[in-house]
């Protein structure tokens, strides 16, 4: 159908400020409401781009062209944007708002616990990013044209946890705007997240969809390793670390790891990315490992594991508003939740 003659429906759109959730580099984000006719309000984030990110031209040709290339991503891990929007020059992104903490967030509580993840956990967030990139890398659009999108930034601050333990991957295509604009990082300079490039990203060579695949892999070993792969800051270190010198023996850097999932993280971390897995093909894999195990890797679990991990701000389902995923009334009303309870007393009875 050609689009061009369509009737257009014009209104004025409003968004409430709610809280700044946080400030970065490029951008402040914001928790919002967007505001419609009759009361209707609608919770999401926005991420409102700093005014010199957005002066310059061919930063916001290319975060342009990235938000329309991911507009149309709806998966159920991936962070939907709704909007790209611009108030008097200053560029903003409204996008679904996710209530739950970063991976970064994750991994440095256990960090702080001296806890491991449990192995099966970590499997399972990072066998969820798979899904989310090989949704991306394979996404088409209504001609049915590959648009070859490429995420370019997985890290543990753009994965984000829903408190019921669902996985959802924020900002795709905005690392590649930001690299237009900030000549320092046109050459790889090294700033935290720039500890998750592959060899070909950090050598400043051009990239696809298999940049995604180690950088997940780079994820993951943090998770089991609670320490990150990668730490040199001076660019020359951090591009022999990462793209010259041998991946360091990974059973001594994580305890007590499986030898099969040491495979999988092995040829994610190929420097070669031919020899990479598609991200497909290494979430495959590690669902295959979890279920092996004999051991959950699914948001139930997730849920429960948060709950134990962030006791001061955990929200049970039933506090919040938005879509839920979980049997919130299992524990304590269900018929299978009471025969649970009858079958402990039976057991326990029998036990003592
Ligand atoms: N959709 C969202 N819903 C809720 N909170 C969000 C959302 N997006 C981002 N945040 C919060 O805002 C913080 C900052 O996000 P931002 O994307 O600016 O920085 P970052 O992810 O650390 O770096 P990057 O520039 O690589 O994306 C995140 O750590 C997260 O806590
Ligand atoms: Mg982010």
């Amino acid at each position: 159908m050609d689009l061009t003659d369509a009737p257009i429906l014009e209104y004025p759109g409003q968004f409430r400020l709610v809280r700044k959730i946080a400030e970065g580099g490029m951008a402040t984000v914001y928790e919002a409401e967007q505001l419609g006719p009759v009361g209707f309000t609608k919770r999401t984030a926005l991420k409102v781009i700093h005014p010199h990110y957005a002066r310059r031209e061919e930063f916001l040709q290319l975060f342009v062209d990235e938000a329309k290339l991911s507009a149309n991503l709806v998966h159920g891990n991936v962070v939907q944007i709704y909007q790209l929007g611009e108030v008097n020059g200053r560029y903003f992104i409204a996008m679904e708002f996710i209530q739950g903490p970063t991976l970064r967030s994750i991994i440095d509580r256990h960090h702080e616990l001296g806890a491991p993840i449990p192995p099966t956990l970590a499997a399972y967030v990072a066998s969820r990013v798979c899904r989310a990139l090989d949704f991306a890398h394979n996404f088409v659009d209504q001609r049915g044209r590959r648009l070859d999108i490429v995420h370019r930034d997985v890290s543990p601050g753009n994965v984000m946890a829903t408190w019921d333990g669902h996985i959802k991957l924020a900002d795709f295509g905005i690392a590649k705007a930001r690299t237009s604009v900030d000549p320092a990082e046109r050459r790889p300079m090294l700033m935290g997240k720039k500890h998750y490039m592959s060899p070909e990203q950090m050598l400043g060579l051009g990239v696809d969809a298999r940049t995604d695949v180690f950088s997940v892999g780079v994820v993951l070993f943090e998770m089991l390793a609670l320490t990150p792969l990668f730490t040199e800051d001076i660019t020359e270190l951090a591009i022999d670390e990462v793209a010259v010198h041998p991946i360091p023996s990974l059973p001594t850097l994580i305890p007590d790891l499986d030898p099969e999932l040491e495979q999988i993280l092995v040829l994610a971390l190929e420097k070669d990315p031919a020899r990479r897995p598609t991200a497909a093909a290494m979430g495959h894999a590690l669902d295959e490992w979890c279920a092996a195990q004999n051991e959950l890797g699914n948001p139930d679990r997730l849920q429960g594991h948060l709950q134990q991990l962030f006791p001061a701000t955990y929200q049970p389902p039933s506090a919040r508003p938005g879509e839920h995923t979980s049997f919130s009334a299992l524990r304590n009303r269900s018929p299978i939740a009471r025969a649970g309870s009858w079958w402990r007393r039976i057991f326990d009875r029998l036990a003592g």
